[in-house]
């Protein structure tokens, strides 16, 4: 039977490179995110390159009705779903503190709210049918103190490490991927200012999820995309917070 995958946040970045790697691969689709006519056209591209099903959720995912919409495909036991890519996302312009208040409630629930809903939807339809997989979009953030943003990329990368270990037995894995920068509509949309961000630590979003997927096939619970950004989260994890934090500090 052909696999079913459902990504969030695939009318661009890193979401949009899964949806098409993954259809690629061969898998059907659901993808989700607010703009409509993006996600038809990806859909129509997809379906006539690949062959593919693809079926299209228009949700907004920072509200409880968009989250229902997203996990309503996930429980269709007529159409199950076998990889679940949690991706959708965005950032703040200004740091924790400075912003309206209102703009961090819609945050929280968009990256941890949403994917938090999502998984529990997975995880019960899965583990009720033999297993299956589970991406979850962090960052190298999870690793540093740095803000809000860092916070909640943490609070996933946790939730994360448990249920790959806690749902073994059931056949679920669940990952963690924790790419550093990647060029995408993620910085120019939170108007964050990259211009200080040396070349060397851009990645491409293809090659984040040629990693990923990589990484999901060895059953890796944390995948780190490049050697370079595995040393500076090695580094993150093992030098002394406030060290690690000030260094942070330093741009966005
Ligand atoms: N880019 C980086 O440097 C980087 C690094 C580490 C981790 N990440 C993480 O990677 C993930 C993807 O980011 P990206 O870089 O690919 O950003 P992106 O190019 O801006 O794509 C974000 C995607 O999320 C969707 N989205 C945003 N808000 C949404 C909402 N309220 N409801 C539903 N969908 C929503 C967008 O679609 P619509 O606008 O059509 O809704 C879009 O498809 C995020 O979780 C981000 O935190 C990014």
């Amino acid at each position: 039977m052909t696999r079913r995958a459902l990504v969030t946040g695939a009318t661009s970045g890193i979401g949009n490179a899964f949806a098409r790697e993954l259809a690629k691969r061969g898998l059907d689709l659901v993808i989700v995110a607010r703009t409509t006519d993006q996600l038809e056209a990806i859909a129509a591209e997809l379906r006539s390159k690949h062959g593919v099903e693809v079926d299209v959720v228009t949700a907004d995912l920072a509200t409880l009705a968009g989250m229902q919409a997203a996990a309503n495909a996930l429980t269709d036991s007529a159409r199950p779903v076998d990889l679940l890519v949690n991706n959708a996302g965005a950032s703040l312009a200004g740091w924790f503190g400075t912003t309206d208040i209102a703009d961090e409630d819609y945050q929280l629930d968009l990256l941890v709210r949403a994917p938090m809903h999502l998984m529990d939807a997975a995880i019960k339809t899965m583990a009720g049918r033999g297993g299956g997989e589970i991406i979850n979009v962090a960052s190298v953030a999870a690793f540093t103190p740095r803000g809000a943003y860092s916070a909640h990329k943490a609070w996933l990368l946790n939730l994360s490490r448990w249920a790959d270990i806690h749902y073994d037995d059931v056949n679920i894995s669940v990952q963690a991927l924790c790419p550093g920068f990647v060029r995408t509509e993620f910085h120019p949309r939170g108007q964050m200012d990259v211009s200080g961000v040396p070349k060397w630590m851009w990645l491409k979003a293809d090659k984040v999820v040629a990693a990923s997927l990589r990484d999901l096939d060895r059953d890796k619970p944390v995948s780190i995309p490049s050697f370079r950004y595995k040393v500076l989260a090695g580094l993150a994890q093992y030098l002394p917070k406030t060290l690690v934090t000030r260094m942070a500090k330093r741009g966005r």
